[in-house]
């Protein structure tokens, strides 16, 4: 007798693809929305996105029925893990909608928000309740002043820091998280005054390389800080040690105080690649897939939703795609000849 493998909720055989570098799919990260509040230099310079820049309108950007269905569809593939981003998640409105309906696919063991956090304590509490398990939030540095200038001059450090408090006042099942872009020159003094801060807090603070997405924030390898030095800052003062990933394929490299003050972990996207382990698609606001961060082009999902397309078609559109990939970006960084002036850019995919 034939055995077959088991249905999912949706109807579907639920075999996981492998893409040709035998990695399976098992996030989504999903842009909610292509604006954002902030104008970071490194993501949305204000000399590019200034006033006339050309956002996309509201019928444009996926709606919650097309993004539930794709999420829907990507579940029953393997998807485990969904992460909403921007632009400015939080500036899509109503998002605590899509965060129940999210929360309804069975298979989704993993909910998440990335952002700035500006608007997160008018939202934390709602998002909560709607079955959000964890949030992230961006900040680079404690400075007032440099982290104006780092969001473009459009952020208040003090809304910020409200955000996180009011996600850790409403007990996120799995936490809060912090992200902090470090630039050579720019923000690197400011680091132990990050780690300080939150020692000890439950939070856990995330260093990430500066990284060459997009064409539009005149990257170059020496505003890069390594995670070697990093960690090297951090351990003269209060000594770390290294922790087994929580799963494989873990984008953050995790580290422990000896002392018992938590967690730091460093994302060494430049140092240290990570692709070998990279199970990660990403759908734009506008309904394309992307299969890197640093991808040149995408597939169009919206055309087809909207032109009535099956969900056998839509599913086996999105593993096609999966099952067609060999992306190895990072990897491939140092010997690239000539970097592609055409990369998506970060605030359409969301990081
Ligand atoms: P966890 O689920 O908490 O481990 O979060 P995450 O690291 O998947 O997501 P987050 O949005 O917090 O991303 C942290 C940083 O890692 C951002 O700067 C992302 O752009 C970067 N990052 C996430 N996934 C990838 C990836 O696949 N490739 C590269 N190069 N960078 C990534
Ligand atoms: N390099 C590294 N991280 C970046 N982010 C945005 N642009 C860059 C870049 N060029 C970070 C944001 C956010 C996450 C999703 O990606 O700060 O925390
Ligand atoms: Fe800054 Fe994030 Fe907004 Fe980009 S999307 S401008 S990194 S806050
Ligand atoms: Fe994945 Fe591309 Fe990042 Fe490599 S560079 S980890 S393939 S998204």
């Amino acid at each position: 007798m034939i055995s077959r493998p088991p249905l999912s909720e949706s109807g579907f055989a639920s075999e996981t693809p492998h893409d040709r570098r035998g990695r399976p799919l098992h996030d989504l990260r999903i842009s909610v929305m292509d604006r954002c509040n902030f104008r970071c230099p490194y993501c949305m310079p204000e000399t590019t996105y200034g006033e006339h820049f050309a956002f996309l309108g509201a019928d444009e950007r996926l709606s919650f029925d097309e993004i539930e269905r794709l999420s829907r569809l990507a579940v029953s593939l393997g998807v485990s893990k969904l992460r909403l981003t921007g632009g400015e998640p939080l500036l899509r409105p109503h998002l605590a909608d899509l965060v129940s309906r999210l929360r309804r696919l069975e298979g989704v063991d993993d909910l998440a928000i990335t952002t700035n956090g500006v608007l997160l304590a008018r939202y934390a509490k709602e998002l909560r309740e709607a079955g959000l398990d964890r949030v992230t939030v961006s900040l680079d540095t404690l400075d007032p002043a440099l982290f104006h200038r780092m969001s473009g001059h459009r952020g208040g450090l003090e809304e910020v820091l409200a955000g996180i408090e009011a996600a850790q006042a409403v007990s996120f099942p799995k936490g809060v998280k912090l992200n902090a872009v470090i630039q050579r020159g720019v923000n690197e003094h400011t680091v132990l005054d990050l780690v300080e801060r939150f020692r000890g807090t439950g939070i856990v603070v995330r260093f990430i390389e500066y990284m060459d997405v997009g064409n539009r924030n005149d990257w170059a390898p020496d505003a890069v800080v390594p995670v070697r030095e990093l960690i090297g800052l951090i351990s003269a003062r209060w000594p770390l040690e290294a922790v087994a990933p929580q799963y494989p394929g873990e984008v953050a490299a995790r580290y422990r105080f000896r002392d018992g003050g938590g967690e730091v972990g460093m994302i060494a996207s430049i140092s240290h690649p990570f692709c070998g382990g990279c199970s990660r698609a990403r759908l734009s606001s506008d309904g394309t897939l992307y299969t890197c961060l640093f991808a040149t082009k995408g597939t169009d999902l919206r055309t087809p939703l909207r032109e009535g397309a099956s969900d056998e078609a839509l599913r086996e559109r999105l593993r096609d795609i999966w099952l067609g990939r060999a992306d190895r970006y990072s990897e491939e960084r140092a010997s690239r000849r000539q970097d592609s002036p055409r990369k998506i850019e970060m605030h359409y995919i969301g990081g």
